[in-house]
């Protein structure tokens, strides 16, 4: 019959599920919330509670796209955290309460390392490209700034993180600071590709070791908008491309910085980009530029992989199913997670 799991996702807002096949992605299916966007950001009490109505219509979704019958299901993987504890609620007791009802093993997932795994997606028909170990990978998302060196499947090592905010969140508040929706990122991204990356200058961290930190760019951002439009009160609508071009080029700048650094320090040339800001088109550039100066291969995630998604977490969970690693009962969500 095979190994199947069912991956379930509910960190943040996004509800999701996929079936992993021995290693093969069957279905994925994703139910995006847009009740936040009007707020500029994430509401965590209306997060879980539109999980809690999404989460049954999605997992029944993904089984039937799948074509898998419940008695075929060999365990259950669920994201435990990092993220918003009451999404990661309704996800991780939907998991126990499938566990139990099955009678089949339940497994927690560390979100970060689902980002980072999401190279191994595998899908029927599709060549895929995959990193061998070790490999260095950068994991930017909404919630997350890191520099992690993966040594196999399930071990991992944190080398360098943000201290304050992460580069997607840096992405999303200047975006709410110019009057643009959330997520920001994509929409930066966007107005980005007619403006002049080096028309503004904003000041670069300065931060040691291989850490990152996002936040005095936020705050220099915002003085500048403050004292730009005390002179003209038109002066985003009028410099919209230019600000988003030059903000999205110091993100860019500040993640380089400390990629190459990190390539340098632990000798690995294979670059893996993971989570929602690996999307970003001037990241990838400059990330590709980078590799042909310091002769990396380069594996960037497939575009839908790349923001939150089941299928990571349940490939996550086959090889901690393969390898034997299962949770107990009463385990519950952490919000936190120091560790990979
Ligand atoms: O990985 P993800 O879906 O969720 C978290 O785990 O946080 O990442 C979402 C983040 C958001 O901050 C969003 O603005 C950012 O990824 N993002 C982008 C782009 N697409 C998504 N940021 C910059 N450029 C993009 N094209
Ligand atoms: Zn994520």
């Amino acid at each position: 019959m095979g190994i199947v799991i069912l991956g379930i996702e509910s960190s943040c807002d996004d509800t999701s599920a996929a079936i992993v096949k021995d290693g093969f992605l069957l279905s994925n299916v994703i139910a995006n919330q847009q009740v936040h966007q009007s707020y500029g950001g994430v509401v965590p009490e209306l997060a879980s509670r539109v999980h809690q109505q999404n989460i049954v219509p999605v997992v029944d979704t993904a089984i039937k796209q799948a074509g898998v019958a419940l008695k075929d299901i060999s365990a259950v993987a669920f994201t435990r955290g990092p993220g918003l504890l009451g999404s990661l609620l309704v996800g991780t007791s939907f998991a126990k309460g499938f566990s139990i009802g099955l009678n089949i093993p339940l497994i927690d997932v560390n979100h970060l390392q689902g980002h980072v795994l999401a190279h191994f997606i595998k899908e029927k028909g599709k060549e895929l490209d995959q990193p061998s170990f070790p490999f260095l990978s950068l994991l930017v998302s909404g919630g997350h700034t890191q520099l992690i060196v993966v040594k196999s499947y399930l071990e991992m090592e944190i080398i360098g993180q943000s201290i304050d905010d992460a580069a997607g969140e840096a992405f999303d508040k200047c975006a709410k600071v110019m009057g643009l929706p959330y997520p920001g990122g994509p929409i930066i991204d966007k107005f980005a590709q007619q403006g002049n990356p080096y028309a503004f200058k904003f000041g670069l961290p300065q931060v040691s070791d291989l850490d990152f930190s996002f936040s005095g760019l936020k705050t220099s951002f915002l003085y500048f908008l403050r004292d730009k439009i005390k002179e003209d009160s038109d002066f985003i609508t009028k410099n919209l491309p230019d600000l988003c071009a030059s903000l999205q080029n110091s993100i860019v700048q500040i993640l380089l910085d400390k990629l190459v650094k990190a390539a340098k320090l632990t000798g690995l040339a294979q670059i893996a980009l993971a989570g929602g800001v690996a999307a970003n088109s001037a990241l990838r550039n400059a990330v590709m530029q980078a590799a042909n100066e310091y002769k990396w291969q380069v594996f960037l995630p497939q575009l839908s992989y790349t923001t939150d998604n089941a299928a990571m977490i349940a490939i996550t969970g086959y090889y901690k199913y393969l390898a034997g690693h299962f949770a107990t009962h009463n385990i519950s969500p952490i919000s936190r997670i120091k560790e990979i």
